[in-house]
């Protein structure tokens, strides 16, 4: 049986290369014949790339691509048993597909969705089959990044979300299980790294080179965050914070910044429009000088934001505690998870830095997690 994807943006052509590198048969329905074209190229691109690495042969390269076939009718997918969309985040346009979805494929076909912002349980109503419909959420690119989160919804059914851990487990994916909640994991998690670097830049407190620099040196982080929003774009990135905020009932622990929000209005996007906090191609030099207290203090006040709302999310069983840390580490490379790594900083050091924060500013952004509290205090 075959795997669907639809839309072939570059989430669906990554996830439809990891299906096919598994050896899955995998079809690719774009509505846009451009985007079709594009992937092609692409994924033969990336393919010889391999080859040339000698990661893969030419006949394992060979193999795959004729795994793949690009398809130009939503019909042709009536033979699948998963299909996973990666169109435009609307909910409306997904809410359409998975309705055309369910007049082709057979009952026992799986829906995902590949959404980063929208709720599961939203794209489950109204479905003749509200039971199979899930969340599988890669991260970009989805051929390196190993992590997937699972997420089903309050209407999904326990054995077809155990089956689709199974088999994407099998793509050589780490499946990471999250309820239906904003941001699922790693989107919900993340939000101090930005969120708390930009405050501190704000009020003047660092610069956002120093910054960068103490999350990478001091920190151990592969980026910064001033880098990693430009990488990610300064749009997406103010779009995300934006998304989760608003859906968490404004809760000021996810409140978006106004700087980045200036920097999206001002087209400063980061590597794609060529000028964000850095300009591009990079040729500013990335090392300040900084001082190990500075570091500390900058590294610090980030990392106990992270902890805490990874305490929460494991407060409001959003995932395990395992599985939290294995999200962080293996959809956006941190140095280490946040339970784990609070533990060994020190849980009592990381409530008194919150609780220093929230007599400070008197804002309900600091408030220590009660589990982290509790846990601190047991120490
Ligand atoms: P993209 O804009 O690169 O690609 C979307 C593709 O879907 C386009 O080729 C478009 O022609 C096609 N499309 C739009 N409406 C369609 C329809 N009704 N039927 C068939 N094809 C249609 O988008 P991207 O970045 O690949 O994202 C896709 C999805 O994955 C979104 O839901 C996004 O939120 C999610 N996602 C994106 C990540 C990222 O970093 N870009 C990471 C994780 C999830």
């Amino acid at each position: 049986m075959s795997v669907g994807v639809i839309g072939c943006g570059s989430m669906g052509s990554g996830i439809a290369q990891v299906a096919a590198q598994a050896g899955e048969t995998v079809l690719v329905f774009d509505t846009n014949s451009e985007a079709i074209k594009r992937a092609k190229a692409s994924l033969e691109a990336i393919l010889s790339r391999l080859v040339e690495k000698e990661r893969i042969t030419e006949d394992k390269k060979n193999q795959i691509l004729l795994r793949i076939e690009f398809v130009d009718s939503l019909k042709k997918l009536s033979h699948c048993n998963l299909v996973i969309e990666a169109i435009v985040e609307k909910i409306e346009a997904k809410q359409s597909v998975f309705e055309m979805l369910e007049k082709i494929v057979d009952v026992n076909c799986v829906l995902a969705s590949n959404t980063s912002s929208l709720s599961i349980a939203s794209l489950a109503k109204g479905r003749l089959h509200p039971e199979r419909i899930i969340g599988l959420h890669f991260f970009n690119p989805a051929p390196l990044m190993p992590l997937v989160e699972l997420i089903p919804s309050l209407l999904s059914n326990a054995a077809i979300v155990e089956n689709i851990r199974t088999r994407v487990a099998a793509w050589g994916k780490t499946v990471v299980l999250a309820k239906d909640t904003p941001g699922f994991i790693v989107n919900r998690v993340a939000r101090p790294f930005y969120g708390e670097a930009l405050k501190m830049y704000e009020e003047g407190l660092a610069g956002f080179q120093e910054i960068d620099q103490a999350m990478r040196e001091y920190g151990g982080f592969k980026m910064g965050p001033f880098q990693l929003m430009d990488l990610i774009g300064n749009d997406i990135n103010y779009a995300v914070t934006t998304t989760v905020w608003t859906q968490f009932y404004y809760d000021p622990r996810f409140k978006p910044s106004l700087t980045q929000c200036r920097m999206a209005e001002a087209g400063l996007l980061g590597r794609k429009s060529g000028q964000g906090y850095y300009s591009y191609p990079l040729n500013d030099d990335l090392t300040a000088p900084l001082d190990k207290a500075k570091a500390k203090f900058i590294f610090e006040r980030i990392f106990f934001m992270l902890v805490n709302e990874a305490y929460d999310a494991l407060f409001m069983q959003v995932a395990s505690a395992e599985d939290i840390d294995l999200a962080m580490q293996q959809g956006v490379n941190y140095p280490k998870g946040l339970i784990a790594w609070g533990k060994e900083y020190g849980l009592p050091t990381v409530l008194a830095g919150l609780e220093f924060l929230f007599e400070e500013y008197g804002d309900d952004r600091y408030r220590p997690n009660p589990l982290l509290r509790k846990t601190a205090k047991a120490i």
